[in-house]
């Protein structure tokens, strides 16, 4: 049996977790440049990660039966934030009772029952926007999406608790995405209290702040449970598992961070790279704007989620700079051969997103943006793979792809948007995740 890993960069571990961190989509291409489909990198204290981008292998990883790997134990560098019983953590029957849990409120016919809110708060952010003065796109996204959270799936009433949340949680995904401070998460021999002034004490004052506020939500809304509500903690809170147990407090308040921390850059980088494709691409957002207005209700939002343009527009802008450059790292639990390659008990398998995005037999020319080919060809859920797959595939997809055609609809009927600046805008680190960088600006114009 051949138990040698792909090879990879000989590069010292730590040099090569550097580069993984600073230029993640360098690093990436390199390698696939040098080594193809399959190839590994030492990631410092994380060990070898082998990277797969043939779609075969993606089809044979996401397919691993549930017992055959982790994917939690991968994920354990966000445990600070998220919790010990978070979701994103957790493996095998704990995942999947967490799962079952959580799996009816995202359902796709529930979240097109936001729509009205989606369509508010757009309005109400982009109202702040005046025509011709630029405006830094991914922050103002953000501020939609951290809404729709609050309120789509907190489903946070009290006004004070409101402000208090959005301004804290902002500040504390920061701690734990920018470039920089990110790397406290991957070497936690930083993780050090050296008081109120410290990276990491601030962070963990900051974080015990959110949960007092997010107990008292729980205790206040446990108390008086209204079953007519439609945010989605009202339905975590009713959901019971097999055995008729409901989540306790520490279970809701890693779920909702879990969701905030999943969902809310995610979705807000993903809409912002649709707005810098459209501004770079007129003839396309020209086309667009044509779907969207011979729509005859775009408020209708079973209609909507089916414009084929605004969904080939959507899914472009997901392959071309996937959110998540990879899935969470499939570790085996016993050796296993894929695609005639034998991986021994403990390998982690990283199905690489960004380069089966990139492949050119999949997609021709793959580093231009042409929604086209999402209309002229199907692509297998092992060939698009913007959300993961398998038993671990993004929870929020449906709520994610709602909300961008919602958002996009609101404001392209309502402004074109114009680039400051004709350079390519290429995608950063934030945390686990890479998005276009946060001073990007766009010029909001009437739109004729
Ligand atoms: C465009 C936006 C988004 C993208 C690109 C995205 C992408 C992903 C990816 C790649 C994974 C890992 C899947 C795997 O390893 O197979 C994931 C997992 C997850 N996502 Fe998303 N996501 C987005 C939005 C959201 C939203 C809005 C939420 C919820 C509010 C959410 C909640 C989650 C959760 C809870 C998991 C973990 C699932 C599990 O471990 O079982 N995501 N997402």
């Amino acid at each position: 049996m051949n138990h040698v890993l792909p090879s990879g960069p000989q590069a010292h571990p730590f040099l090569q977790l550097l580069q993984w961190i600073g230029r993640p989509v360098g690093i990436m291409e390199d390698c696939a440049r040098r080594y193809g489909d399959l190839f590994t990198l030492r990631l410092g204290p994380i060990g070898p990660v082998v990277f797969c981008s043939h779609p075969q292998m993606l089809q044979e990883i996401f397919t691993l039966e549930a017992h055959s790997f982790y994917a939690g134990a991968g994920n354990q560098l966000l445990r600070p934030l998220l919790g010990d019983t978070s979701l994103i953590l957790l493996d095998g029957d704990r995942h999947q009772r967490q799962r079952q849990l959580l799996v009816p409120p995202f359902h796709g016919e529930r979240t097109r029952t936001y729509s009205n809110l989606i369509v508010e708060i757009t309005q109400q952010v982009s109202a702040g926007w005046q025509l011709g003065q630029p405006f830094t796109v991914r922050s103002a996204l953000q501020n939609i999406s951290l809404q729709v959270i609050l309120q789509a799936v907190f489903g946070i009433t009290d006004p004070q608790r409101y402000h208090t949340l959005s301004q804290l949680l902002p500040t504390l995904i920061d701690r734990v995405s920018s470039p920089l401070s990110s790397s406290i998460l991957f070497l936690p021999s930083l993780q050090q209290d050296w008081g109120a002034w410290s990276p990491w004490g601030q962070f963990i004052r900051q974080r015990s702040q959110l949960n007092q506020l997010l107990y008292q939500e729980i205790a206040e809304r446990r108390a008086d449970l209204d079953p007519e509500r439609s945010d989605i903690l009202t339905l975590m809170l009713m959901a019971r598992d097999e055995e008729g147990q409901p989540m306790t407090d520490v279970e809701l308040r890693d779920e909702l961070v879990t969701l905030l921390m999943a969902g809310h850059e995610t979705t807000a980088s993903a809409m912002t790279w649709a707005l810098y494709w459209l501004a770079r691409s007129p003839a396309i957002a020209t086309r667009l704007l044509a779907e969207l207005e011979s729509c005859d209700d775009l408020n209708d939002a079973k209609t909507l989620s089916r414009l084929p343009y605004l969904s080939a527009v959507c899914s472009e802008t997901l392959r071309i700079y996937p959110v998540a450059p990879i899935a969470f790292p499939r570790i085996l639990l016993e050796p296993r051969t894929l695609m005639g390659q034998t991986f021994e008990r403990g390998t982690y398998l990283a199905p690489c997103i960004y380069l089966t995005h990139h492949r050119s037999d999949l997609y021709p020319n793959p580093d231009v943006f042409d929604p086209d080919r999402f209309l002229s060809r199907t692509y297998s859920p092992y060939e698009f793979v913007g959300f993961g797959g398998g038993n671990r595939r993004c929870l929020g997809m449906s709520l994610a792809l709602f909300e961008m055609k919602r958002v996009l609809a609101t404001l392209l009927t309502q402004f074109r948007f114009e680039l400051l600046d004709t350079r390519p805008v290429r995608p950063v680190r934030r945390g686990v995740t890479l998005a276009p960088p946060a001073q990007f600006a766009l010029r909001p114009v009437a739109l004729r």
